[in-house]
């Protein structure tokens, strides 16, 4: 029995969004705030010879220029501390020493009685710098790659599996081959809400922490472990993300540096970055990758070979996922896949959604369509001709894996059939149209979780856990959940996140927060209905005395009896009984290991994809897209809607226009903001459809879904290179497919 699962709820955060009532970071506001600005270095490697803070300090208003000649001393990273998404290495430390490792890194931090006080003071302060040589530039060091290092980050990132069957004899036997290389444009996340941190510095030094994040236990973490305190003195909130998209997956260094000057000050602080400043720690690594595929007459692929090169920085071994996924997806029994690192001297890239699948697929979809045109098959008929139930990789059997199904709907909706594999084709004047597809692929996964469920003195219900909503429909989910499983209208569920003093909730990315903490809702509320069951059971007159709890159902705001539905007590009652306390349970779901592992979890997708190329100009729309989505039990229609039209208008801003530019000169962005770094608007957008093909999977988690916040823009940007070639005859194998790239 479900009532409130599987319906469109709009999300109950929202009203407080779109009203200006939900807080930022940087809106929450104390009394005596001071704010910080942050100096970034100019260059990109060498060191500080002197900060010369003289100019700065005079002015009437400004409290302190932190630096590191003046930075106090600090517990820094205990040897074994690691933020929860930290890769193999050492965590960059802002002010540690003189060394510059990175153009814009925090050199130093103004603080001062207003905002433009601290930034006009921030002009003033003059950095003398030793410059050395850098190197940026992936292409110019590809020879440099090696394998990366391995740490706990490996657990979920796992290295390219081992070869299986003799890809280069397989390749050179294959009578239809295509071997390509592909790169694409760095990006940065560029979330609307800046970066920020509100230290409130409470009685006695403690801390409490308005901070940016996708975990807020995770900055709680970083801040205790950095400077020494416990965790019982610091508490992090961050009850409203305006955007993450795995920018917030790490602490980052507004937070050391707010948390450093309001200890050193002795009172609130805030720093914001600038937009600018957003460039400046972490961004989706380059890649270079070279995909091949070879085949018989027949399109049955023998042979499949992905390489990538990707950059790291000279202090973390950053890795994603780009390469594993055609071993997955498509059964040639000759696979070789590699992935190297090169360190460079930017700063460590950072997870950006979907990181490495959308990297590793862009390429891999655009080679099978290239081995489609060589074969003269039509790409669809391909993939289904190569189609595999289990992962090739690991030899599992999918927990559930309804992309064929995809395929039929998706290409059903889009009108695939009538395509005429031609290309240039189809024309409307100087406009070609072209039509195009690709598969995407992204992981279900699960972690441990824990959430307390209090029902009131009121009679309502209080579920939380200290997870995020980045904008994904958390709230709205766990509401749902729990209002299913004990009966209760959701306008009387309160769901409360972004809170360190919650039960502790890893942070929100992977697409894993509805499998992660929708499971421990689930567990929670169901010890909750256990426990108020027994006190129903103890109510004098109870008509349950007799009775277990398989013989209830828990349903508008009651407990009633599944035989005879007129023999019902209240939960107000029930509360009543307890002496008028509140009920309150506290619990962790586990994922269940022993079964999860004997299968491969995964999310698919089958992506359909008209553009309009005008061929003077060399611009492309894309007027029509369809998704088609395999991602098991969905929760809410449309908060999960949301977030594959989300993930599909990034798809088309990465394949379009999102490039972060870097001049190797100086070893720095230079579009560094949003005049410069393109973004899709909403000109950009036109038709787009979602179908969801319902998966009823056991094993992925409890609830049965399988996460959506990345599957939707995998597909995407191949879908759309593919289109593009069929459009115009032309195949860009370097994205973004920006106009000068068509002309
Ligand atoms: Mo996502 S890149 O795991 O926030």
């Amino acid at each position: 029995m479900t009532q409130y699962i599987g319906k469109p709820l709009s999300r109950v955060d929202g009203l407080d969004k779109v009203t200006g009532k939900a807080k930022y970071a940087g809106e929450f506001n104390v009394p005596g705030l001071a704010y910080g600005y942050v100096v970034s270095s100019a260059i990109a490697k060498g060191k500080i010879n002197h900060i010369d803070t003289r100019d700065a300090l005079r002015l009437d208003g400004v409290l302190q220029v932190f630096t590191h000649e003046n930075r106090p001393k600090l517990a820094w990273f205990d040897l074994n501390y690691k933020d929860q998404d930290a890769p193999p290495g050492s965590p960059f430390r802002p002010l540690h020493d003189e060394k510059i490792k990175y153009s814009g890194q925090p050199v130093a931090l103004v603080v001062a009685e207003t905002f433009e006080l601290a930034r006009y003071a921030a002009s003033l302060v003059k950095v003398d710098y030793t410059v050395e040589p850098h190197e940026t530039d992936l292409e110019a060091n590809r020879d440099e790659a090696r394998k990366p290092k391995l740490g706990v980050a490996s657990l979920l990132k796992p290295p390219p599996p081992k070869p299986r069957g003799h890809f280069e004899e397989a390749f050179a036997e294959s009578p239809v081959q295509v071997m390509e290389e592909y790169v694409h444009a760095i990006e940065h996340h560029n979330p609307m809400e800046m970066f920020a941190t509100t230290v409130v510095y409470e009685r006695k030094g403690k801390l409490t922490i308005y901070d940016k994040t996708q975990g807020a236990p995770n900055s709680q973490l970083y801040v205790s472990q950095v400077f020494d305190i416990p965790f019982s003195d610091v508490r992090v909130l961050s009850p409203y993300v305006g955007g993450g998209f795995g920018s917030g997956l790490r602490p980052q260094y507004q937070l050391f540096l707010a948390v450093l000057a309001a200890r050193e000050l002795k009172r609130s602080v805030r720093v914001t970055l600038t937009r600018q400043q957003m460039f400046t720690f972490g961004h989706r690594p380059a890649t270079i990758q070279t995909v091949a595929f070879g085949s018989s007459f027949d399109g049955t692929m023998k042979a499949i070979r992905h390489d990538a090169i990707a950059e790291t920085s000279q202090f973390e071994d950053y890795t994603e996922i780009v390469v594993n996924w055609a071993g997955m997806l498509y059964s040639a029994e000759n696979v070789r896949l590699t992935y190297e690192l090169v360190p460079l001297d930017v700063y460590t890239p950072l997870d950006m959604r979907a990181p490495g699948g959308v990297t590793g697929l862009s390429a891999i979809e655009c080679a099978v369509d290239e081995l489609a045109y060589k074969l003269g098959m039509d790409p669809l008929e391909l993939r289904l001709k190569n189609y595999t139930d289990r992962d090739m990789n690991e030899d599992l059997p999918y927990s559930s894996k309804e992309l064929k199904e995809c395929f039929r709907q998706g290409a059903e909706r889009f009108g695939w059939a009538k395509r005429n594999p031609e290309p240039r084709s189809m024309r409307n004047n100087h406009t070609l149209i072209g039509w195009g597809m690709a598969t995407g692929i992204w992981d279900a996964m699960q972690m441990p979780a824990r959430a307390e469920a209090v029902l009131m003195v009121n009679g309502k219900l209080r579920v939380s856990s200290a997870t995020a909503d980045i904008g994904t429909g958390t709230y709205t989910v766990m509401t749902q959940i729990g209002a299913d499983v004990l009966g209760i209208p959701v306008e009387d569920v309160l769901f409360k996140l972004g809170d360190s003093d919650l039960p502790l909730a890893p942070i929100q990315g992977g697409s894993w927060t509805v499998a992660t903490v929708g499971s421990a809702v689930k567990v929670v509320c169901e010890d909750l209905r256990k426990t108020l069951f027994k006190l129903a059971k103890k109510i004098p007159g109870s008509p349950f005395a007799k009775k277990s709890l398989d013989e209830v159902e828990f349903i508008n705001k009651s407990i009633r009896l599944k035989s005879d539905p007129t023999q019902s007590v209240s939960l107000q009652a029930v509360v009543d009984s307890n002496g008028g306390r509140a009920v309150r349970e506290i619990s962790t779901s586990f994922p269940n290991m022993l079964e999860q592992r004997k299968y491969a979890r995964n999310t698919h997708s089958a992506v359909f994809v008209e553009v309009q190329v005008d061929e003077e100009l060399g611009t492309v729309q894309v007027t029509r897209a369809v998704s088609a989505i395999a991602g098991g039990r969905i929760m809410n229609p449309k908060t999960a809607r949301s977030q594959i039209i989300g993930g599909m208008v990034w798809g088309i801003s990465k394949a379009l226009e999102e490039e972060s530019v870097m001049d190797h000169n100086f070893g720095r962005f230079m579009n560094h903001n949003l005049a410069e770094y393109h973004v899709a608007v909403n000109a950009d957008i036109h038709d787009l459809d979602v179908i969801f093909v319902e998966e009823q999977d056991t094993i992925v988690n409890p609830l049965g879904a399988k996460g959506l916040g990345e599957i939707g823009i995998v597909g995407m940007p191949a879908a759309i290179a593919n289109a593009v070639f069929h459009a115009t005859g032309k195949r860009i194998r370097d994205l973004p497919i920006t106009l000068d790239k068509l002309l």
